[in-house]
């Protein structure tokens, strides 16, 4: 596993398990990994050899074309938008912008927030959710407990949720927003994965007001299969939020080659359209199919992964025997090791990955 200074790790790590098992990288199944299965864009293959000869001169730091381009894709301002190199360093650079003392987050979530907050000193509060609940996010209980806490002034939320998969309705969101705008709170709302849900799930982009105290996360890396390549912009309409976001932003992060791609990344309609037939059926399908392994108990999600909870703790090993790779959730807080996470591939693997599971968990209990 990629392991990180405060203990979280992250899937993908296939390169180990294929030298751990002395087989070549290819015949490792990556289930642990929430990656569009279509691979990167055919369409976009050859804007991106020609972006090569950019390699030798530095960016435009401002990006004027790369903003212009997902500006009109959400029917933005240019200057409503700032980029960076992935939604990661976009989140570090909004967690930077506010001075704050107290933050808070789900549990269990995607383990970086605590990681960004932490070593800039910021302390983090944890709203709770309640597997008996699916982990939904219920934002009244919310704001009672941000009520309670006054030096709570961050709250960094992900919809879909990493790991769990739920989204959290507009009509709730707006209720959040409000309550921050009126009490001098900052929502950082990551939305890495909202393109990526079945039937496409609102953003909350097109309800966004210029007095809102929000920014928006979102990652071109899930959807269009760049984790290499890495691409993530912001959007506020906020003038105070645009201002202080300026002042932490890194130049030249968007490397020349990724700039290319993003200019480009909504002319690949058909691209587009096929990723969502794929998640519309294979999502519900996997949903099925996990629901039918008597030994595990799979909870509903909304995106293109599954949580699921198995007594076996040892299970992520018995399927790396079988060349498939999973996601255990052991470092997230409010999880543990009989948690894991699975993503959705193409038909054929996912018949494989419930084919697996049935014979490795069906084999224990026998
Ligand atoms: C919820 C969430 N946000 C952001 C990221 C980071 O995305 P990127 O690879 O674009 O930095 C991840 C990566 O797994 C994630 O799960």
């Amino acid at each position: 596993m990629i392991f990180l200074e405060n203990n979280i790790h992250h899937g993908g790590d296939i390169e180990q398990v294929a030298t751990q098992l002395n087989i070549p990288i290819e015949e490792v199944k990556d289930f642990s990994a929430n990656i569009n299965p279509l691979g990167f864009p055919s369409d976009l293959w050859n804007v991106l050899v020609q972006s090569f000869a950019n390699i030798e001169v530095y960016p435009n730091p401002e990006y004027p074309e790369l903003k212009t381009a997902i500006a009109n894709h959400f029917h933005v301002n240019n200057d409503d938008v700032f980029v960076g190199n992935g939604a990661s360093e976009v989140l570090d650079e909004t967690i930077q912008a506010e001075k704050a003392t107290d933050a808070l987050v789900l549990a269990p979530t995607f383990g970086e927030y605590e990681r960004f907050f932490s070593r800039i000193g910021i302390k983090v509060h944890y709203y709770q959710l309640h597997e008996e609940n699916n982990f939904l996010c219920d934002i009244p209980t919310m704001i009672e407990q941000l009520k309670a806490h006054r030096e709570i002034t961050i709250i960094c939320l992900a919809s879909p949720n990493n790991p769990t998969g739920q989204i959290i309705a507009s009509k709730d969101l707006r209720k959040l927003v409000d309550f921050c705008n009126h009490h001098h709170r900052l929502l950082i709302l990551d939305e890495a994965f909202i393109d990526l849900t079945v039937n496409e799930q609102e953003s909350f982009i097109n309800e966004l007001e210029p007095e809102d105290n929000v920014y928006i996360i979102r990652a071109a890396t899930k959807f269009f299969a760049i984790p290499g390549l890495r691409l993530g912009y912001c959007i506020t309409k906020n003038e105070k939020l645009k201002k202080l976001l300026k002042v932490q932003e890194n130049t030249w992060s968007v490397n020349g080659i990724a700039d290319v791609f993003g200019q480009n990344m909504f002319r690949a309609k058909k691209y587009i359209r096929l990723t969502h037939d794929w998640l519309n059926t294979q999502q519900p399908a996997l949903y099925q199919a996990l629901q039918g392994i008597s030994e595990i108990k799979v909870f509903p999600s909304a995106t293109n992964f599954f949580l699921f909870k198995s007594n076996d703790l040892t299970l992520r090993e018995k399927m790396i025997r079988h060349h498939l790779l999973i996601r255990q959730c052991d470092d997230y807080v409010g999880l543990g090791s009989q948690y894991y996470r699975v993503a959705v591939k193409g038909p054929q693997d996912n018949v494989l990955l419930v084919k697996t599971l049935k014979q490795v968990l069906g084999r224990e209990s026998g």
